[in-house]
């Protein structure tokens, strides 16, 4: 089954690509992700000093399901990569010159300057890359230096610093916008009036883990202190792919969107191209499964293609946005298909004769 997808003008072998962070850390875990079947890699994201960039350990901290051991949230407080850019222009062409069929989106951000920005946009550029992300969406450290979601969070600065990149790139950038908003439609418009091909979403959501009883210190725990952190894997996934489907009803014709956010199988991936993706990234669930995972990925989505009789992935890509209506149009169709006595079953009384989970569970529909 052909998988492949063209996007922007870049042909992807298929849709799934590793989303920037430790999946992406260096040119041997992205070659190695290749090998094992995705069709492209978000490195992790690089700015000009590498030295200003300090991580902590530890900085992690999961959510388990209160039933059993399973992980369905995660928090970091994990900054960019803190490794040279001389470094990773080596390794970016070293990629592209070993798997020149693979795509590779390179992750930038740097500080509010417009002379830093369009440099670091150069040398990427220079090392053969197939596109860009622009980091506009980490959530904690880099904030306190003007940079990531302090960036996507003003509609203003989204547009000029991507006027900045855009005014200089000679291939696809695109937007990484943060979830951190009231509004993601506000910054990623802005983010296309400056010239951005596509959006990418989401960044994850401000978080904090849990506490520790014991100890009463807040997780994850530095030498006893915290700071809030991005929030992702399946817990995130219903905020995403609300989101996901604001922008596929909401951009203009043409801007792609990659969605992003608690992807961890093919049922999770297809379910953000019909909302309008045309990629899909995965960062917490490689973490959690290992590139490996991409096999599942592969075989569900053609053994979804051949079910459905899709003959393209392009074709599923926003096949459910026209489900979307208003509320007030719900009720009407409820009315006319008759139906209303269920609705009408959600009054007061209903709810005192009843237990209040089976009164839930009459109202709900999986
Ligand atoms: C440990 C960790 C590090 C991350 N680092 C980056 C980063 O450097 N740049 C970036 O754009 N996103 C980064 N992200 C965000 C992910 O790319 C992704 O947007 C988010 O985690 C939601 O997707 P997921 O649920 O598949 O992880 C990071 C996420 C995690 C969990």
């Amino acid at each position: 089954m052909d998988l492949s997808i063209t996007v922007n003008g870049i042909k992807f072998p298929n849709p799934f690509l590793l989303g920037s962070g430790p999946p992406g850390t260096n040119a041997r875990v992205i070659a190695k992700s290749y090998d094992a079947g995705w069709g492209g890699a978000v490195a992790k994201t690089v700015s000009l000093e590498s030295s200003k960039v300090v991580n902590v350990v530890p900085r992690y901290g999961k959510l388990r399901s209160r039933r059993n051991d399973e992980v369905i949230g995660f928090e970091n407080i994990e900054l960019i990569s803190d490794r040279p850019i001389e470094v990773w222009l080596e390794e970016f062409r070293q990629i592209k010159k070993d798997y020149p069929d693979h795509v590779l989106v390179a992750s930038i951000m740097e500080e509010y300057s417009k002379e830093r920005w369009q440099e670091l946009t150069r040398v990427v550029q220079d090392t053969g890359v197939d596109a860009f992300e622009l980091n506009f969406s980490c959530p904690h450290g880099m904030t306190e230096r003007k940079m990531g979601s302090e960036m996507g969070e003003h509609p203003d600065l989204t547009e000029e610093v991507t006027r900045w990149v855009t005014d200089v790139a000679k291939i696809p950038v695109w937007a990484k916008m943060t979830p951190n908003i009231t509004n993601i439609r506000e910054p990623s418009l802005a983010a296309v009036r400056g010239g951005a091909n596509g959006i990418s979403a989401i960044n994850t959501i401000l978080s904090v883990i849990g506490v520790n009883l014991d100890t009463l210190r807040p997780m994850p725990t530095v030498e006893g202190y915290t700071v809030p952190g991005g929030y992702s894997a399946q817990a995130v996934k219903p905020i995403a792919l609300r989101m996901v489907s604001q922008l596929g009803l909401g951009l203009p014709k043409g801007v792609t969107i990659s969605g992003i956010g608690g992807i961890e199988n093919s049922h999770d991936a297809i379910e953000f191209m019909l909302l309008g993706a045309s990629t899909v990234q995965i960062c917490t669930g490689v973490m959690l499964q290992g590139v490996k995972m991409v096999d599942e990925l592969k075989d569900g989505l053609a053994k979804f293609m051949t079910d459905k009789g899709f003959s393209s992935v392009q074709e599923i890509v926003g096949k459910s946005l026209p489900y979307f209506s208003t509320h007030m149009d719900l009720v009407k169709l409820m009315k006319e298909a008759k139906r209303h006595k269920a609705g009408e079953a959600a009054r007061d009384n209903e709810w005192a004769q009843k237990d209040i989970t089976e009164k839930t569970a009459e109202l709900t529909s999986n």
